[in-house]
């Protein structure tokens, strides 16, 4: 334990989910800059319908959004959890500049590089808008975020990112917004929804090898930054969807009986052949548990924006 303190968030992360049992690795650490932009590639690829759905309903719904949004003309700032390349945000930025709504957009995110990115952009293509970049965990930057101005907030907290909470952490997570949000802050949220297995599927065991890469980035930067030597070639990608429960589950399966070794941890990991590191949760939803999750955490919905195939909904909270 004296030894653990010493060591970065990441490696001390990366001892209890590898030394568990089942293996386990956290989401949040795909996103370092090269898992930023395979995640990039996986948005842009047809399989990855969630991207699209989301496209196609900030388009139709840009104005009632707007409406929506603008409370009485107060000017407002417009919070994006997980902002990334901001390319879905971006129809909204767009049509609200547009419209001279007075707001200031807040971007969050885990990755300094995609912040930065993302700054350089809104820079070029939209530079009448106020913009401001944090970069950390949102758990970390929601506790900042309430110290920082009075103004009435618009939370956003797109692309089904909610998903990937365990239980535990979608409970902390929520209850920490219940206690951030005022009564004239909203909060939008996208929820993936379940759907036919094969579909499911698809999405997150593509035919182009990206979401392969993705989960294989984890290891890449495990070995970078913690000094170790996992063989990528000798794992597998996998995903799992369990149709009742809309859990949609990833994991990297070793081929064969192996040890890594960490060089910061001083540790050899083992594994079993077949045995699996279960890398992430993308839980899909359904209308009743949405409503259910934002009744128990003080929220009233005001509206669903589903796609028009009712694969995936944005849904619009405030305080109840
Ligand atoms: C960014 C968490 C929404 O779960 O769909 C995509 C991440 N992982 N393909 C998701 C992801 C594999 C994504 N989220």
């Amino acid at each position: 334990m004296e030894q653990l303190t010493k060591l970065s968030t990441f490696a001390q992360d990366t001892m209890k989910g590898l030394t568990a049992n089942p293996k386990y690795l956290l989401p949040k650490y795909f996103y370092d800059d090269n898992g930023s932009r395979i995640f990039q590639d996986i948005m842009q690829m047809p399989e990855y319908y969630l991207t699209d759905c989301e496209f196609e309903i900030f388009t139709q719904y840009k104005s009632e959004m707007k409406d929506l949004f603008v409370n009485g003309n107060a000017p407002f700032e417009l919070v994006e959890l997980g902002s990334g390349d901001g390319l879905k945000t971006k129809i909204l930025l767009d049509h609200f500049v547009e419209h001279q709504v007075d707001f200031q957009y807040v971007a969050v995110d885990i990755s300094r590089q995609a912040n930065e990115n993302l700054d350089k952009k809104l820079q070029v293509e939209l530079p009448e808008l106020k913009t401001k970049f944090k970069t950390g965990d949102y758990f970390k930057m929601m506790n900042e975020l309430n110290h920082d101005s009075d103004h009435n907030k618009v939370f956003l907290f797109l692309g089904s990112n909610i998903g990937n909470f365990r239980e535990h952490e979608c409970h902390q997570f929520l209850r920490q917004l219940s206690g951030l949000i005022q009564p004239n802050d909203k909060l939008l949220i996208g929820f993936d929804l379940k759907k036919p297995k094969d579909i499911i599927l698809q999405a997150y065991d593509d035919p182009h090898g990206h979401t392969r890469a993705f989960n294989m980035n984890h290891l890449v930067r495990i070995n970078k930054e913690l000094d170790a030597n996992f063989d990528i070639e000798s794992f597998r990608h996998v995903a799992h969807y369990n149709e009742d429960s809309g859990e949609t589950k990833s994991f990297l399966i070793s081929t064969k009986v192996q040890s890594v070794y960490i060089g910061a941890l001083e540790k050899n990991i083992h594994f079993q052949k077949d045995e699996a590191i279960y890398m992430e949760l993308s839980q899909k939803f359904d209308l009743e548990t949405i409503h259910q999750l934002a009744q128990k955490y003080g929220f009233k919905v005001e509206k669903n924006f589903t796609d028009g195939r009712n694969y995936f909904v944005d849904s619009l909270w405030s305080k109840r």
